[in-house]
């Protein structure tokens, strides 16, 4: 969702926070805005409908000297992406100034209270509220009177989702910070402070973080910086290392994240997979599942709420939980998850899949699995997130930043973890060891076969010139790779616009058989295992009515030759895992479409990298 920086120190704030902007834009990019504290007192913000690019325009010619400011990328919730909906938002008497992440749930009866105490507002957005209710705590204050005490006050009449930063010409000097379910975390650099929330904008000046947790708020100054609680509490906080370098988040020799992030997928089974293998045993060392086996008694079932791309690494990871653990797996939507949780308790997994690990439907899953006592494993990208943080044991992917807003490298690293994960649990039960030898032995030879399936990006790249312009597809998969179709419709939706189902293929007579033309076009990924020509019977029942066939098949395959019009081949692997190379010709698919569409790849419309509110 939306994107902050905030900066305190002795520097000038203003390039710092367009710079952290840019590097917080995949989180959302519809508007966004700065403001700046200037030795006067006075506070200067300038807002832009658009990219930060077109507010860096904006500010061209602007004069902005303070060294404490903030700044919003914007993703917008409440009200469309307009200037005056832009962040920061003012109070009556443009003297304090706020950005927010998050959704304040009882906005409307803020708002209606502030007006009816003569407040006037100018914005249709819910965050506005927040510099209104400062403002008011301000006035009743006693004086003299700190910013800190005034945002506390105003937070107590908030209900909903926020991390914000707020300056003021009143306490000028001081930034104000504050966090309840929107990530938030503070840079701690030299005689500099800094909050963002996403390590991303921090990454360039300080690795020293501490993360903000809910309800507790920081003061930071040139002079240093404190972390409180809401009833003004001193809270110790221990300061931590980012890892990851600048590089990491950065395109190299490619023309969009997302190609890269493609491209990275041998390195990322790599990262998964390193240290993790114990092939003597066959089985699995990875911390969290050693203190998941002295935590919990016997794990009679698994839960994995997740939501989006992480949502389809979990069906392929109940698959495989479920072949070769034997032990009952469950996917849930965790926005379903939160409102309906099934049966949960000490003997049911809750595995939490999350690349970001700041979805709000998921860290709410996971805080609902916690109320039940239910043991909670996290598989998250992002080192230090909340979801990390708050499940009781977690699993990084060590992926590196994924910056492209289509999940591509971090689905084939949650499959990797899953399969580790699967293995892990086999052994816990029935699995042998000479079994759980040949899937990691497999795993091993990942990596290079992953770089085969990449090999085919030219051929890739000729079908998307041919069927670049179709407007209509079904992705139809069976077993493990039913999961992988509805993961290859996603992206060719989310990032080239163009309508795509994901079907199991067994469904397709049951209705989508009906949408079958000759510009109606079906990938099916059709590997050769165990449910390959049942498969093949729905490309024959396809290609009887017409209907274009894109087949992912087995290299070596010549009898789907005859059948398909374009195939797309993969290495053969064991069927539990070619969910992790079918995936690649498909993320390279949607990449191409949506390149030959001249879409905007990395941050397609209406889309965030990480979605932070309900
Ligand atoms: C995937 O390409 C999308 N960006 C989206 O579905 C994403 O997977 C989903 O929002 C979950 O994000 P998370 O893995 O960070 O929790």
């Amino acid at each position: 969702m939306c994107g902050i920086i905030s900066y305190a120190g002795k520097r000038k704030a203003l390039p710092i926070l367009l710079e952290g902007l840019y590097r917080l834009e995949y989180r959302g990019y519809d508007s966004a805005g700065v403001a700046v504290v200037e030795k006067n007192g006075v506070v200067q913000s300038v807002r832009a409908v658009g990219r930060v690019e077109d507010l860096a325009s904006s500010l061209s010619g602007v004069d902005m000297h303070g060294t404490v400011g903030i700044a919003h990328t914007r993703w917008a919730t409440h009200g469309a992406p307009s200037v005056a909906n832009a962040h920061p938002h003012a109070d009556c008497k443009n003297s304090v100034f706020v950005v927010h992440n998050g959704i304040i749930e009882n906005h409307n009866h803020v708002r209606s209270a502030l007006l009816r105490e003569g407040h006037v507002f100018s914005s249709e957005t819910d965050s506005e509220v927040l510099a209104h209710l400062i403002e008011r705590a301000l006035a009743g204050y006693r004086k003299p009177f700190f910013l800190e005490d005034a945002v506390s006050e105003a937070l107590r009449h908030v209900e909903g989702t926020f991390g914000i930063a707020v300056v003021s010409a009143h306490d000028a000097g001081k930034l104000v910070v504050a966090r309840r379910g929107s990530p938030l975390l503070l840079g701690i650099g030299d005689g500099e402070f800094f909050a963002a929330s996403d390590s991303a904008a921090l990454v360039r000046h300080t690795r020293r973080i501490v993360y903000l947790d809910d309800n507790e708020l920081g003061i930071l100054s040139p002079q240093g910086y404190e972390v409180r609680n809401f009833r003004h509490k001193p809270v110790a906080k221990a300061i931590e290392t980012l890892v990851g370098s600048l590089s990491d988040a950065q395109k190299g020799q490619y023309e969009h994240f997302m190609a890269k992030e493609i491209h990275e997928a041998p390195d990322v089974i790599r990262n998964a997979l390193r240290g993790r293998v114990l092939y003597h045993d066959g089985t699995v060392k990875i911390g969290a599942l050693d203190s998941l086996a002295k935590k919990s008694a016997r794990i009679e079932r698994v839960v994995i709420p997740s939501c989006g791309t992480s949502f389809y690494a979990g069906l392929a990871g109940k698959y495989m939980i479920e072949e070769f653990a034997g032990i009952p797996t469950e996917v849930v939507h965790a926005s379903e998850f939160r409102y309906a949780p099934p049966p949960l308790g000490a003997h049911t997994l809750v595995v939490a899949i999350s690349q970001s690990g700041e979805t709000a439907d998921t860290l709410e899953a996971v805080r609902e699995a916690k109320r039940k006592r239910a043991p909670t494993l996290a598989i998250v990208n992002v080192v230090g997130s909340s979801i990390a943080r708050e499940a009781q044991m977690g699993i990084y992917n060590y992926a590196g930043p994924e910056i492209g807003v289509a999940s591509t490298k971090a689905f084939i690293s949650q499959l990797t973890v899953l399969s580790l994960l699967a293995v892990w649990l086999g052994r816990q039960h029935s699995l042998s060891v000479s079994t759980g030898r040949s899937i990691l032995e497999e795993l091993q030879y990942l990596p290079q076969k992953a770089a085969v399936a990449l090999a085919a990006a030219p051929r890739v790249r000729e079908l998307a010139e041919i069927y670049g312009a179709y407007d209509n597809f079904l992705y139809l998969g069976r077993k493990y790779n039913w999961p992988t179709a509805l993961e290859g419709a996603l992206k060719l939706k989310e990032i080239s616009y163009a309508h795509a189902e994901g079907y199991a293929a067994g469904e397709m007579k049951h209705g989508p058989i009906a949408l079958v033309t000759d510009t109606f076009p079906t990938v099916v990924i059709a590997p050769s295992d165990s449910v390959y020509e049942k498969t093949i019977s729905n490309i024959q029942e396809i290609k009887a009515r017409r209907g274009k066939i894109i087949a992912v098949a087995t290299e070596g395959n010549t009898e789907i030759e005859k059948l398909a019009d374009h195939i797309l081949f993969i290495p053969k692997t064991i069927e539990m895992l070619t969910p992790i190379l079918a995936v690649i010709p498909l993320q390279l698919f949607a990449y191409y479409v949506a390149h030959k569409r001249g879409c905007d790849i990395d941050k397609p419309r209406n889309l965030a990298k990480s979605v932070t509110v309900e």
